[in-house]
């Protein structure tokens, strides 16, 4: 399956996505390689060949966007693993699912912060820093005059990423809710936006500091979205004057922010192996034995009970510092126990 026929079907963040997981696609470097990913509609196979340079970034971000999904997925049932075939997550992620949720807002908020990285760092030709935070602030710190150019990355995240959806009309429940939950990770690298600074002076005594306002770690930014994961409020469409809007489904719960995720349809329990729907089921799984959350045995091998293994783990151990200056260690084995699903 190449890219350009399996994209046909899917939302452009998977097709990014998809790009991503394929290191032999190499660099996005020319015009034609934007008309053969015709998965994405055409504006933005025009967007693609526009901003060339900035393709790159796309991918990186979408790539970022799976690592750190599959980092705070790790200890559950549903583990955010990619598929070999489309789509990349499986169905689970075509329905309006709270991973679903997950997945579209940590991908665009990976478009924008890859994007606005980029721009930083001088790698592109059409951003650069955020030059309108300068001078002295009322601290007393100086502004370096260049800040990370968040408004970039998300106004690039939001015509690349979002332009699908809205071109179906924004109208369908799906499309409102994905709409929402892109907003919702770009909020998440906004509200978390920070001040980083560097001092200077003899033997760093900080005569003088010098600040900027810098994007957050991605992690952070997974983390976030992590909790809003839990939080996530189920909702349906409903009519409001003339246009419909996503109103929680449990009238008693209050409304969502713009930077809560939302969902339409309950989730599978993920237990057991499903191909067709991407589902892999938990067996084979390491769990703890000791704990009582979805990390336990108990919850996320379903009750089907679990094997024990006696396995060796090789450590560093005995070390001894040696002068001047090194330190040596020995190998140790050491015998743990290791829990997988039944
Ligand atoms: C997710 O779980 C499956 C088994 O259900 C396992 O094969 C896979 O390696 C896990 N993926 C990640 C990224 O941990
Ligand atoms: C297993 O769970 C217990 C209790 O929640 C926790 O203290 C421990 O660190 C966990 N072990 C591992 C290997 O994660």
């Amino acid at each position: 399956q190449s890219p350009p026929s399996c994209c046909r079907h899917l939302l452009n963040t998977f097709c990014a996505l998809y790009l991503a997981k394929l290191s032999s696609v190499g660099s996005i470097s020319e015009e034609e390689t934007c008309e053969k990913l015709k998965g994405l509609i055409q504006r933005q196979v025009q967007m693609c060949k526009r901003n060339l340079e900035v393709m790159d970034s796309v991918r990186r971000g979408a790539q970022l966007a799976i690592e750190e999904c599959q980092y705070q997925f790790r200890n559950r049932r549903w583990n955010c693993s990619t598929l070999d075939s489309l789509p990349v997550f499986g169905k689970v992620v075509t329905q309006g699912t709270r991973e679903a949720a997950f997945v579209y807002a940590i991908s665009s908020a990976g478009v924008a912060f890859a994007v606005t990285r980029a721009c930083s760092s001088g790698e592109l030709e059409k951003c650069g820093c955020d030059r309108t935070v300068h001078g002295v602030s009322p601290q007393g710190f100086q502004w370096s005059g260049c800040s990370d150019n968040i408004a970039y990355g998300v106004a690039f995240s939001q015509s690349f990423v979002d332009v699908r959806e809205r071109s179906k009309g924004a109208s369908s429940s799906r499309a409102l809710m994905n709409l929402h939950n892109n907003e919702a990770g770009r909020k998440a690298i906004l509200t978390h936006m920070r001040v980083e600074c560097k001092c200077h002076g003899v033997s760093g005594s900080c005569e003088v500091k010098t600040c900027w306002r810098a994007v957050p770690p991605f992690r952070q930014v997974g983390h976030a979205l992590k909790e809003k994961f839990d939080g996530a409020t189920e909702v349906e469409p409903r009519r409001v004057g003339s246009s419909r809007a996503l109103v929680p489904r449990n009238a008693q719960f209050k409304p969502h922010t713009d930077e809560d995720l939302v969902y339409l349809e309950p989730s599978p329990d993920f237990c057991e192996q499903d191909m067709r729907s991407g589902v892999l089921g938990t067996r084979g799984r390491t769990c703890n034995k000791t704990s009582k959350a979805i990390d336990g045995c108990e919850l996320l091998c379903c009750g089907r009970g679990f094997h024990t293994a006696q396995v060796e783990l090789a450590e560093r151990c005995s070390c001894k510092f040696h002068w001047c200056c090194f330190v040596k260690c020995r190998q140790c084995q050491r015998l743990v126990e290791l829990h997988t699903c039944r």
